[in-house]
């Protein structure tokens, strides 16, 4: 059984005291006690300090990060920083990062092995615009990214790994995918996994959902036995709305 994980992405929202008041109120609400893996993931300038308040079962997720260990990469975050801020985890392959900064396939995949041999555990994420899913090739734009994102992860290191299925035109949108169409999909990513590694591997991997996870539908996504968990963006910034996600493990 896949333990699920409910991770908060704040994107560029916070500063670092108003982070800080958001984390102290999710966690003064008992919520460690649920049965379910949670975390965020702040901007980079506040990792360390919200790492204070936190212990090491608690998800703490960069971003982003390159995939050099230093040099002249003006703004960029190297593994060693994050880890050293207190992360265990690096979001990769956000949709932003791809159809806003231009992120490819290869540089994801450089990132995502880059990680795992720094000893983070990467959210790969992936995901269709919505001109792909209504030209009927949403299935074979993830499995694209899916395969590409994970060229040359051995699977002695897959286990370090979560997908996060975001459909971009779900994302910020308020247009939630339906139960049935992330269903679908997290069943297909599982399949091609079974083909890349094998049915071990794809049963144990989990695989989260994003795209606009709000208290009133996370009851009906997570009803599903193959979604995992969600990686929840606008409803994580308000501790009242990620703890009403949170509490739906009570
Ligand atoms: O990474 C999660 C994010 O992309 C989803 O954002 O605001 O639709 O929950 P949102």
């Amino acid at each position: 059984m896949r333990k699920p994980l409910i991770v908060g992405n704040w994107k560029m929202n916070t500063t670092i005291s108003e982070g800080v008041e958001l984390v102290k109120s999710v966690i003064d609400s008992g919520v460690d006690q649920l049965s379910v893996d949670f975390g965020f993931a702040p901007p980079f300038i506040s990792i360390y300090e919200i790492k204070k308040y936190l212990n090491d079962s608690h998800i703490l997720a960069g971003q982003n990060m390159y995939f050099e260990d230093s040099g002249a990469y003006t703004g960029e975050i190297s593994a060693d920083m994050l880890l050293g801020a207190g992360c265990n985890y690096v979001i990769l392959g956000h949709s932003e990062r791809r159809h806003i900064f231009g992120e490819t396939d290869e540089v994801i995949n450089k990132k995502v092995l880059h990680a795992l041999k720094k000893g983070l555990n990467v959210i790969l994420c992936v995901g269709e615009l919505l001109e792909e899913r209504e030209a009927g090739c949403e299935v074979e734009t993830v499995l694209r990214q899916v395969g590409l994102g994970l060229k040359s992860v051995e699977k002695g290191l897959i286990n370090n790994v979560v997908i996060a299925y975001e459909p971009v035109w779900a994302i910020g949108t308020g247009k939630t995918a339906s139960k049935d169409d992330a269903e679908k999909m997290h069943m297909e990513i599982r399949k091609y996994i079974a083909k890349l590694y094998d049915d071990d591997v794809a049963q144990r991997i989990r695989i989260m959902y994003g795209g606009s996870v709000k208290p009133e539908n996370i009851k009906e996504l997570m009803s599903s036995p193959e979604i995992d968990g969600a990686l929840v963006g606008g409803a994580s910034l308000k501790a009242e709305s990620f703890i009403k996600i949170l509490k739906y493990y009570e």
